[in-house]
């Protein structure tokens, strides 16, 4: 007897349907499943069979064969072990028909309960773009496949409760569909606890306001870490959109929290400095998402940069630029988006003086030199702004004045990110960091001062042509926030004002 029914399989980001076919028939007993599978989907040969000893129902003493469609695409996981369960049953006439629109995904334990799985919401969303009416998930991934709206989500908790549902004992009920809250700011950390650093605080709001990123650097305790750390209180919300596909990559990786189905905040990442390439960029031997992809529309904070492998930095390079990861595997190319604010601290040495207005350095030119090189030209360009973090005043430590909270410089920032929504309407470009070059200078454009002021900079500093870009860009946020329709001379002073520390520091030689 044949029956067929829907699955859902995962490569990368990208979910794809799988025809789950069985065929049983009589003769030598066997249960075989086909169809470029790997071991795990072997081992639930031994789940499924248990989990139907679990329900009471024996296992048909018959040659069973199993075959996942299409062939060529590789399954892994086991993902499929609910949709082969049902696909048994109603070859065995157990249950009556399990409708064509309906999709199983879950693995079963040994003793029937279903098991959550990862990456259920691509697989949802791509089971509703398919024109499937009810998809049947783990109870514990309910929640956040019930996000999609438009297909009938079932919690399943146990193999039995299917079995129940479909012969109309125990009909169960869709889950409700779930609204994420409003996004909420209720950050703990707030830029009024950092007393003094003006300039370095005005320039993390114009790095918010355009998306740009943003290398700290300055003396130990001058307050780098703790400035980073409160960037998520001013970055402007995400959108649906934003939210799903940043949701999505935390599917997969499995670091969705049950109760927060959706990621509603930006997210922002900090790995500590001895990360593996891998586990910064993406990797392994089924390829997973990096850092950079967990930060993916959010900020990823690199906190003692120097401090790094500098192998590790250099494998950024690409991805920073393109937005996307690509990672090569003999089953195929697997790519995951990065669009990510960096923002990085460092040291100007390893004694951390140099360059201090009052302390005195005591490492060689050598040291300062081998210190300042594990981060190179080519990463050294990719940040827009070059933050100066000056040493806190006494005054300002110990004055009584409150500072300003980031309540306050959220509204500048959201200010600033409305003109951009007009200015790139119609294009999928969300702020002035992700300008193409080629609508650089009809999105961004110049006046005759500023246009002067660009050649002066561009000569005087030796710039590269992304640099070039960078500046730019920085300069239409600059503008963007003080309300000019214009990018004129002051803008494109001050947006090379923040390009200045690889003079500063990294002088010839280094
Ligand atoms: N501007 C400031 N206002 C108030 N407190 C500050 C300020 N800067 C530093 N501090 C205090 O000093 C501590 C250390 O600051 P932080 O860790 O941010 O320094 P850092 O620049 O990252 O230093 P390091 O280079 O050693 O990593 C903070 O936890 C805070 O208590
Ligand atoms: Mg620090």
């Amino acid at each position: 007897m044949f029956a067929k029914v829907s699955s859902l399989g995962l490569f990368g980001l990208n979910a794809f349907p799988v025809d789950v076919e069985i065929d049983i028939s009589r003769g030598q007993p066997y249960f075989e499943i086909d169809g470029l599978t790997d071991t795990v989907i072997k081992e639930s040969r031994d789940r499924i069979r248990a989990a139907m000893r679990s329900c009471g129902i024996n296992f048909p003493v018959a040659s069973v064969m199993v075959n996942l469609a299409p062939a060529d695409m590789k399954k892994s996981g086991s993902v499929h072990d609910l949709a082969i369960f049902m696909a048994i049953l109603r070859a065995m006439r157990m249950i009556e028909d399990v409708p064509e629109d309906a999709a199983f995904i879950g693995e079963l334990s040994l003793n029937g309960d279903v098991r959550r799985v990862n990456g259920v919401l691509p697989m949802v969303m791509l089971a509703r773009e398919n024109g499937m009416k009810s998809v049947f998930v783990p109870a514990a991934n309910a929640r956040e496949a019930s996000v999609i709206s438009g297909i009938d989500v079932y919690a399943v908790h146990s193999a039995e409760q299917l079995i129940l549902h479909f012969r109309g004992e125990e009909p169960m009920t869709p889950s409700e569909h779930y609204i994420p809250p409003e996004a909420a700011y209720n950050e703990t950390l707030d830029f009024a606890d950092v007393r003094g650093q003006q300039s370095a605080k005005k320039a993390l709001e114009i790095a918010a306001a355009g998306g740009h990123n943003a290398l700290l650097i300055g003396a130990p305790g001058s307050g780098k870490s703790m400035l980073a750390k409160r960037m998520p209180s001013i970055l402007p919300p995400l959108t649906f959109e934003e939210a799903l596909e940043t949701t999505k990559i935390h599917s997969i990786s499995g670091l969705l929290d049950p109760d927060t189905p959706i990621i509603t905040k930006r997210p922002f990442r900090s790995p500590h400095h001895t990360i593996s390439s891998a586990g910064l960029a993406g990797g392994g031997s089924i390829p997973q998402p990096g850092e950079i992809s967990l930060a993916h529309n959010g900020l990823l904070f690199l906190d003692e940069l120097a401090e790094f492998d500098r192998r590790t930095l250099e494998i950024m390079r690409q991805p920073l630029e393109d937005r996307r990861v690509t990672i090569a595997r003999a089953s195929g190319t697997i790519t995951y988006p990065c669009t990510i604010m960096l923002i990085g601290a460092m040291n100007p040495c390893p004694c951390g003086y140099y360059g201090h207005p009052k302390r005195k350095c005591i490492c060689s030119q050598k040291k300062v030199s081998a210190y300042l090189s594990k981060i190179s030209g080519p990463l050294l360009d990719r940040f827009d702004l070059h933050i100066d973090v000056a040493p806190v005043e006494y005054d300002d430590l110990s004055a009584k004045t409150s500072e300003e909270s980031s309540a306050d410089i959220r509204k500048r920032v959201m200010a600033a990110r409305e003109i951009q929504a007009e200015r790139f309407r119609g294009t999928d470009i969300t702020c002035n960091a992700l300008i193409t070059p080629d609508k650089l200078h009809e999105m961004c454009p110049m006046d005759d001062g500023a246009e002067a002021m660009m050649k002066s900079v561009f000569d005087s500093l030796g710039l590269s042509a992304r640099a070039y870009d960078r500046i730019l860009k920085v300069a239409q946020t600059i503008a963007d926030l003080g309300g000019s329709e214009v990018i004129t001379r002051r803008h494109v002073a001050a947006a090379a004002q923040y390009r200045s520390l690889d003079r500063k520091y990294w002088q010839d030689g280094v």
